[in-house]
């Protein structure tokens, strides 16, 4: 007859899902007792994940199989978030997320990552519980310019927790591909991995997650849309006509997916030398300003070509949090707090109802060919990336 001593002795051999200590060494047993052939167990866990819990019961049960006869498991644990968001309608798979920032760009280069870290920890500076998600899977930068590259991503149970870094919560896509791996993305990969990146990774009770996008207007957009509310999209832009006539495409992206427009950073927009801190004109500086104008929405901020923010960028240590003095740096401030304003303003009223999916459940709007006239005989609705 096995006694209380040979089943903690056993469970030693239980690790908590996703760490190498036992949930004996995390203490999280809290009562052993044997009742006859069965043995009454009380556990006490720090994580809500359902799949934490059922795998605890698994390996417990096994474990204790050649012991006892029946083995009886009470876990305790804390409750599950409660939903946050303000959306009253429509798809919302991460709902204990209460905003969610879309940073788009018509094309790579213009500084779409180096806006969305700055914004990000602008805004955790600004006392926001602020969370970044990279999701440009063909070009996740976001390691690199918050300090992450080479930090192994920590999974509890078949869920992966951000990092935590300069006062945000961080995962990308590169912490979870390796390093320099190249991938060819089709539609439905794209969707489940933007869907995976959302209700995959243990986000916190956020007020903003910033979701730097892959540029363009494509499935990661539509599927972003239709997985969340977005309360609002952020443009980013250099102030060359040509970059402004993608950037057209990516604000009429916006609209065509009922998100809200944040506003347009206008990035590059002349260079401030650090010799002498006077800033000249470079690719056109104010052309942002019509634009803004045209779509009814704002220009957050005109952020000059500075070597601190490549500096940053490359270092992982984003101007605004380490160089505070800086004119970049204060800039940003402004724009996240422009932007802090007209999220709160819009929040309550985000829907993603009218873009939901015609087409079957599991089935891609955007790439399957068996659902495409169904997707295209909507009302606006299905896909507009053909
Ligand atoms: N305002 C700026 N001043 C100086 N360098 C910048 C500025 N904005 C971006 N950069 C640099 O330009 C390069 C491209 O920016 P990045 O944010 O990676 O663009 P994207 O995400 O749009 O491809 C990076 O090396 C970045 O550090
Ligand atoms: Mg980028």
């Amino acid at each position: 007859m096995a006694t209380v001593a040979d089943i903690k002795s056993a469970l030693e051999n239980v690790k908590y899902p996703g760490f190498a200590k036992s949930i004996i060494e995390f203490g999280f047993v809290k009562d052993v007792q044997i009742d006859g052939s069965a043995c009454i167990l009380t556990l006490d866990i720090t994580s809500s994940a359902k799949e934490v819990e059922s795998k605890l019961r698994e390996d417990i049960t096994q474990t204790l199989s050649g012991i006892v006869e029946e083995v009886i498991i009470n876990i305790k644990k804390p409750e599950e978030e409660k939903q946050q968001s303000n959306s009253t309608s429509g798809k919302n798979i991460a709902p204990h997320i209460k905003n969610f920032v879309m940073v788009s760009s018509g094309k790579g280069g213009v500084g779409k990552s180096t806006t969305t870290v700055n914004l990000a920890v602008a805004a955790a500076m600004q006392g926001k519980r602020v969370g970044i998600l990279d999701a440009d899977i063909y070009g996740p930068n976001i390691p690199r310019m918050m300090g992450l590259q080479g930090r192994e991503v920590e999974v509890i149970g078949n869920k992966a927790k951000p990092f935590r870094i300069h006062g945000v919560d961080v995962m990308s896509m590169g912490s979870l591909m390796q390093e320099g791996q190249a991938l060819i993305w089709r539609g439905a990969m794209i969707m489940k991995a933007i869907e995976q990146l959302l209700r995959d990774i243990l986000w916190e009770n956020l007020d903003i997650l910033f979701i730097d996008m892959p540029p363009g207007t494509g499935d990661a957009q539509l599927t972003l849309a239709q997985s969340v509310p977005v309360t609002c999209g952020v443009n980013v832009t250099t102030p060359q006509h040509v970059a402004l006539d993608d950037s057209r495409r990516s604000l009429d992206m916006f609209e065509k997916l009922h998100i809200p427009i944040g506003g347009i950073i206008e990035n590059m927009s002349g260079f401030i030398c650090p010799k002498c801190n006077e800033e000249s004109d470079i690719f056109g500086m104010g052309t942002c300003e019509a634009l803004a104008e045209q779509y009814n929405t704002q220009v957050l901020g005109n952020l000059p070509i500075e070597p601190a923010i490549r500096e940053g960028g490359d270092s992982g240590k984003p101007v605004v949090y380490f160089q505070p003095e800086s004119e970049s740096a204060k800039r940003y401030m402004i724009a996240s707090q422009k932007l802090i304003e007209y999220v709160d303003q819009v929040s309550d009223n985000v829907s993603n109802e009218e873009i939901q999916p015609t087409t079957p459940p599991g089935v891609s709007a955007c790439s399957t060919a068996g659902a495409s006239t169904q997707a295209k005989s909507s009302n606006g609705g299905g896909c507009g990336c053909h």
